[in-house]
């Protein structure tokens, strides 16, 4: 049966919520932690099935994950101690758990084979086996770009500088976790800064990173292998990509104001909130400090005059999870709103260029798409969505929450199906939104 969730008209939102844990920050305290010697204890981790998949994965792999009153602890066994065969891990929708386990394995004694949802089997995994092999890791069949995939990695891999044509965290992170294992420096060079959690979870930890900008402004990360990690706790920030959804239905609906606290406010995850800013969104950041290596915030949005602008391909990688729901924000900017080099959204839990303009196509909002752009046709701060639509999720949890979001201001219920798909991100997306005032339901 499809599971579908009805999205109605609001009057306002307001309330301070709290936003699960950052999936990113999740995945990677699950699978460092698993590299320390000793226990990790890790506080607030995202509880979605993304996340359990990794977890799942991990235990497979033999490590010991437990959950104690809240708290999840990794009893990890050390850099290089992995070892097996004849594993089977499905990653279920998790391109991010399923590319890391990936440099994992590369870096370890192990053969596996991961294996993902329809969605996930969908999705390009050549960008992570070409650097892969360079480590000595081999594949079943290494032209092969869809799972399910098998891999059998090296105990001591080769250590690598390995250029990547995209700007991207998972690659970036697959490396490096595949050189933890590696005698020398392990290189990863790319054309903008993505997501740098890997980075500052492993310096936290102890590693030796560094990050420098080279003369043609590629990015050069370097890490030293075989570092000491030490087992120190974890607290896993609020995830700033969930945050959007409450953030923008905030600023579309008329009299709101909300605040969402805690919030992981990494400069290379910030994209969003500095296009809405600039288009004119009633934003604020309060009670700034730092945990574990990483900046957070609280953050407060309220109901805000839109204009239409036009998005850097600079600023693609800090945003590069957030166009869906900055295409609804768009429906009620003055003027076009124009996303630039965002061919990547290609490649994600769906085409989520397709994705958006199909449904934004759908509730009458002229939206036209190119191999790697977008335009919004803006309508104004006074236009009145119709509604009166269903739209597919294709099993994209992200695409899903932003049509729900636009639901809050049609005059007509927005139908989305196949929402179970949220659970790979943002449980209890339902209940956080209408605790703020939020009109949706189960179908
Ligand atoms: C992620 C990286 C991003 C993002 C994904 C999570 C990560 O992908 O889309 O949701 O945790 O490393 P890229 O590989 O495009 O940076």
């Amino acid at each position: 049966m499809v599971n579908s969730i009805f999205s109605n008209k609001c009057s306002r939102l307001s309330g301070d919520i709290i936003v699960p844990g950052d999936k990113s920050i999740s995945h990677r305290s699950l699978i460092i932690g698993s590299m320390v010697t000793g226990k990790i204890k890790i506080k607030n981790l995202l509880e979605s099935e993304d996340v359990i998949a990794t977890a799942d994965a991990l235990k497979k792999l033999g490590l010991r994950i437990n959950k104690n009153n809240k708290i999840w602890e990794v009893i990890g066994d050390g850099i290089g101690n992995l070892n097996g065969s004849d594993f089977y891990l499905d990653m279920g929708n998790s391109g991010t758990g399923a590319r890391l386990l990936m440099g994992l394995i590369a870096g370890s004694d192990v053969e596996a084979t991961i294996a993902g949802d329809d969605s996930l089997s969908k999705r390009p995994m050549k960008r992570i086996i070409l650097p892969l092999l360079k480590t000595g890791a081999t594949f079943d069949n290494p032209n092969n770009d869809n799972l399910p995939i098998k891999i059998k990695g090296s105990k001591i891999p080769i250590p690598v500088e390995y250029e990547s044509p995209v700007a991207s965290a998972q690659i970036k992170s697959s490396i490096l976790l595949s050189g933890l294992s590696s005698i020398g420096n392990t290189s990863v060079i790319e054309p903008a800064l993505s997501r740098d959690h890997t980075e500052r979870m492993l310096k936290f930890l102890g590693a030796k990173i560094s990050t420098t900008q080279l003369p043609n402004t590629y990015w050069k990360i370097t890490m030293e292998g075989l570092p000491t990690l030490k087992p120190l706790d974890i607290e896993v920030p609020s995830d700033p990509s969930s945050a959007a959804f409450p953030v923008v239905a905030s600023l579309i609906t008329p009299n709101s104001q909300i605040k969402v606290l805690n919030v992981c406010v990494n400069d290379l995850r910030m994209g969003l909130y500095k296009t809405l800013i600039e288009m004119g969104a009633n934003i604020s950041f309060s009670n700034r400090r730092n945990i574990n290596g990483e900046p957070i915030a609280d953050i407060t949005s309220s109901y805000s005059i839109l204009k239409g602008i036009t998005i850097p391909k600079s600023r693609v990688a800090s945003m590069i999870d957030e166009y869906p729901i900055l295409s609804i924000a768009a429906i009620k900017a003055q003027g076009n709103t124009i996303m630039n080099g965002i061919e990547e959204l290609r490649y994600k839990e769906t085409d989520r260029i397709t994705a958006m303009c199909r449904g934004l196509n759908s509730l009458g909002i002229e939206t036209t798409g190119n191999r790697d752009s977008m335009v919004v046709k803006g309508q104004g701060f006074n236009y009145s969505l119709n509604g009166n639509v269903t739209i597919k999720s294709n099993l994209d949890h992200r695409i899903a929450m932003s049509f729900l979001c636009a639901g809050l201001i049609a005059e007509n219920p927005i139908k989305v199906e196949d929402t179970d798909t949220i659970n790979s991100s943002f449980p209890l997306f339902l209940e956080t939104m209408n605790g703020i005032g939020a009109k949706l339901s189960y179908v």
